[in-house]
């Protein structure tokens, strides 16, 4: 065993930097057969530092190799978040005709002493497929001495008007800009005023279409705003999603869109964004997140590293109650990594105690249909002192993580906890999916209907598993079990 796995609470299979600190996922795009992950990066230190691009590649999106770092700060200050494209008719001039990478990532400089901030837009390209960066010499290409908070540029080519589209934050709302060649850009709309959370300052946009229920002929866009912490917010950071209609120009809401919708109902999936350029073939919208939140992010308890991503997710558009709602679910790809260690079909609760008696596991996946009818849950890394709970509570109809008791968490105040949310189960069934890694499990309720992503630091001992119900009775249909190596 290499010494980075030895690593305390180092995730198994979801990507953590080598060394340093690690925030949001940055550049996602597929080229050449590989999927880029770049990442807010601070190589120097274990908390926020001077941002720079790290970077890591996969053929598979499950393993990761870290690669050189992209970005480094320079004379326009630090590199802060953006997006990559491949820019296919050499639009930029760039690539001598060729097909290129661009990266588009916002500039940060506060200069000691000044009190001030600048926030602009810059490119920055690739003809190495991705190995190595140029700055453009004429940057920055975008910029508004108005909106201080005006940052994390996400870029696609929006085909129906033949240009480049950009959505970015400034302050409380997204800011949509047009390009021909990514160099040159113009503002065409502002979306935001009056509608979602204005808890704290948004970040991260991303807006694409997906179909409604896999149906070809009905497309809806999808809007991604991640919400910064602010110490009236309960949750911390967290993402918000709307649903509506973008002609190339403007985002229209939906009528119904006055009801604040997260994409996650735990504390620890921030800042996430969906892949680019992923071939029509596979005709798939992927997903990453930052598995952590602001309000401790620099406080988390490893050592030589910090930040972790979540597991990379397929993104859909499904009618639900009614409504189209976002739809999560693991990539498929991670079933690569599967060991199996049990499958059970209806089986009773002694059965269950006894197979989970006999095991001792720390990266894992169980998936579990289960009749609504009382109170229950799983206890996952057990051990005397330490549980994390995943459950349903049939009184009030909810379904939680509850990380009170999970590890570690005397680094801050907020981190332990119970983070639940109603969801009604559907002719009282309820499927759970559970992801566990070292320091971080991941709950998709309903096939993905539902999310939770925590992170929690027990201690490697704690490797127990348990089911527990209110009166010792439970309808399981069926129990799936896989180790993840
Ligand atoms: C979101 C964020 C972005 C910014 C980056 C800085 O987590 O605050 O808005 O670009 O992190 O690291």
């Amino acid at each position: 065993m290499n010494v980075i796995r030895q690593d305390k609470y180092r995730p198994s299979y979801h990507f953590s930097p080598k060394s340093g600190w690690l925030n949001d996922p940055n550049g996602l795009v597929y080229f050449e057969g590989r999927y880029h992950l770049f990442y807010q990066h601070h190589p120097f230190g274990t908390t926020w530092g001077p941002m720079h691009w790290g970077h890591a590649v996969s053929t598979d999106l499950v393993t990761w190799e870290e690669q050189p770092i992209a970005l480094e700060p320079d004379e326009h200050g630090m590199i802060f978040s953006g997006s990559a494209v491949v820019d296919e008719q050499d639009t930029s001039g760039f690539f001598g005709g060729r097909p290129g990478l661009v990266a588009i990532f916002t500039h940060h400089d506060s200069p000691p002493g000044t009190g001030q901030v600048r926030e602009c837009q810059s490119l920055a390209y690739s003809t190495d497929s991705g190995k190595s960066w140029i700055k453009y010499a004429d940057n920055p290409v975008l910029e508004d001495k108005h909106c201080l908070d005006f940052r994390d540029p996400k870029v696609f080519w929006h085909k129906p008007t033949e240009q480049w589209v950009m959505v970015l934050a400034c302050g409380q709302t997204i800011r949509i800009y047009h390009s021909p060649n990514l160099k040159e850009w113009t503002f065409a709309s502002e979306f935001g005023h009056g509608i979602g959370s204005h808890d704290a300052v948004w970040e991260c946009p991303d807006l694409f279409p997906l179909h409604i229920d896999g149906k070809r002929a009905q497309v809806k866009w999808v809007m991604l705003v991640s919400i910064g912490d602010a110490p009236t917010i309960r949750e911390g950071s967290r993402t918000q999603y709307f649903t509506g209609e973008f002609d190339g120009t403007t985002f229209v809401p939906d009528a119904d869109s006055e009801k604040v919708r997260w994409l996650d109902h735990g504390r620890d999936n921030y800042a996430g964004v969906c892949w680019s350029d992923i071939p029509v073939r596979d005709g798939r919208r992927l997903f990453i997140g930052w598995m952590s939140n602001w309000r401790y992010a620099n406080l988390t308890p490893t050592e030589r590293w910090r930040g972790a991503m979540s597991i990379p997710r397929e993104l859909t558009l499904e009618t639900r109650e009614d409504k189209v709602a976002l739809i999560q679910r693991p990539v498929r790809e991670l079933e690569g990594l599967r060991t199996p260690v049990l499958s059970l079909k209806e089986p009773s609760l002694a059965e269950i105690r006894a197979a989970f008696s006999a095991l001792r596991l720390d990266c894992y996946e169980l998936a579990a249909e289960v009749a609504t009818v009382g109170d229950f849950g799983f206890k996952l890394r057990v051990s005397d002192q330490q549980e994390t709970l995943v459950g349903y509570a049939s009184e009030t109809q909810e379904v939680y993580v509850d990380r009170t008791r999970s590890g570690c968490s005397d680094f801050h105040k907020d981190f332990a906890g119970r983070h639940a949310v109603s969801l009604e189960a559907v002719e009282n069934r309820l499927h759970i999916h559970i992801y566990v890694d070292r320091s971080s499990i991941e709950v998709f309720f309903n096939h993905g209907q539902v999310v939770i992503t925590d992170l929690i630091f027990p201690d490697a001992a704690s490797n127990g598993l348990e089911i527990f119900t209110a009166d010792e009775q439970i309808t399981l249909y069926s129990l799936e079990l896989y180790e993840l190596k």
